[in-house]
């Protein structure tokens, strides 16, 4: 069954949250009826007019909060005061703050859709396992394909190659990393390579370039992939290659920025060492399912490796499903506003089949 209209609470109004509503917000099955940001939620029952929609955009894309919109809707003071007020099918996570709680609770009133990892990732697996069964036993739709990969729906491949299992998972789940392999098998320095990642036109990086280098976001990617093949393992779990020192860790990000070249010396002689024997060396997360092994880190690869092939900020994975001959690789671009929303419209569209 597909349902005619499907009533969406959107929660967090950001890149990603705006660019999921510029894509549906003419599109009659989507009915939006809450929308959340850090100001508090506003909702509106009857469904926010494409007009008001466009409006918010706008605020929202001037820096503006929700509380300042007018209108004849109702402000409430948090997304979670909305929950059981304001009916709806679909809940999006569109936020990067820990939603746990919320999530769990929002199974109660409808499905989600979550392009939000911390709820998956930064809890233990026992809550991760509990999140999965709550919707399982309401018969809820909880599509969480949009965290890794994002359009390209990572976690739906596991689903559907794993059935027999999954032996590894090998691949560069962060596009600033991607593109920083890319420069340094090229010969350029790591700092040169981040400057790169960070400037217009290509702007890959987080606002603070560390969370990229010291690979906690990739971590999560690589926890949840690891979960949706059953594993029992948590961040804590992923041993990391960080490329920030020390000495770094805690300053401001000017200061950061202006020792950039500090960093320099971490790769060391790797990729003239990597290309004397013809291969390249790669950033790249490894979750060995068979010795429940999870590590982030460069790893070496000849140079032909699909791997070597991506471009610009692809995100590439190698699977290897049990007993496959050969591994699948999937490539491609794995962020962005329109490639992130598509995946979330995708989880929507899950949702409007289950009602
Ligand atoms: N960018 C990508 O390519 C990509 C790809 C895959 C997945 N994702 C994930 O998608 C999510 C959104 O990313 P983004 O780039 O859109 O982030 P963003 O621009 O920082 O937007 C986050 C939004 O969440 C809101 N928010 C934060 N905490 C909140 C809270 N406690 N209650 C209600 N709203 C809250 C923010 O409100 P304010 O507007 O008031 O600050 C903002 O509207 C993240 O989890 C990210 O990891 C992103």
């Amino acid at each position: 069954m597909m349902a005619d209209q499907v009533r969406v609470a959107l929660l967090g109004v950001g890149t990603i949250g705006r660019e999921l509503l510029r894509l549906t917000r003419r599109n009659p099955v989507y009915k939006y009826v809450a929308l959340a940001d850090t100001s508090g939620a506003i909702t509106r029952n009857e469904g926010f007019t494409d007009a008001q929609l466009a409006e918010i955009i706008k605020l929202k894309e001037s820096g503006g909060h929700l509380r300042e919109v007018l209108g004849g809707h109702v402000l409430h003071d948090d997304m979670r005061s909305v929950l059981g007020q304001c009916p709806f099918d679909a809940l999006v996570d569109a936020t990067a703050t820990q939603t746990y709680d919320l999530i769990h609770e929002a199974l109660d009133h409808g499905h989600v859709v979550t392009a939000n990892k911390i709820p998956l990732a930064d809890v233990d697996y026992q809550k991760f396992k509990g999140l999965i069964s709550k919707a399982r036993e309401r018969s809820r739709v909880l599509d969480y394909g949009t965290t890794a990969g994002a359009g390209m729906r990572i976690p739906d491949l596991i689903d559907g190659m794993g059935a027999n299992g999954i032996d590894r998972l090998t691949g560069c789940l962060s596009g600033t990393m991607s593109y920083v392999s890319q420069r340094l098998n090229a010969g350029a320095s790591l700092s040169s390579a981040i400057r790169e990642a960070m400037e217009p036109p290509r702007s890959y990086t987080e606002p603070d370039p560390r969370v990229d280098l010291e690979g906690l976001d990739f971590a999560r990617k690589l926890v949840i992939l690891a979960r949706a093949c059953g594993r029992d393992v948590g961040l804590e779990t992923v041993e990391i290659e960080g490329l920030v020192p020390d000495h770094l860790k805690g300053v401001p990000l000017e200061r950061f920025l202006e020792n950039l070249a500090d960093l320099d010396s971490a790769t060391g002689t790797r990729f003239e060492a990597a290309e004397a024997e013809g291969k390249v060396s790669w950033y790249v997360g490894t979750a060995d399912l068979v010795n429940d092994k999870y590590t982030i880190g460069f790893e070496d690869f000849p140079a032909g490796d699909p791997i070597a092939s991506s471009k610009e900020s692809d995100n590439v994975l190698k699977l290897y499903p049990t007993g496959w001959g050969r591994p699948v690789t999937v490539i491609g671009p794995g962020a962005g506003p329109t490639e992130t929303a598509a995946g979330l419209i995708r989880g929507l569209k899950a949702v409007s089949d289950a009602l």
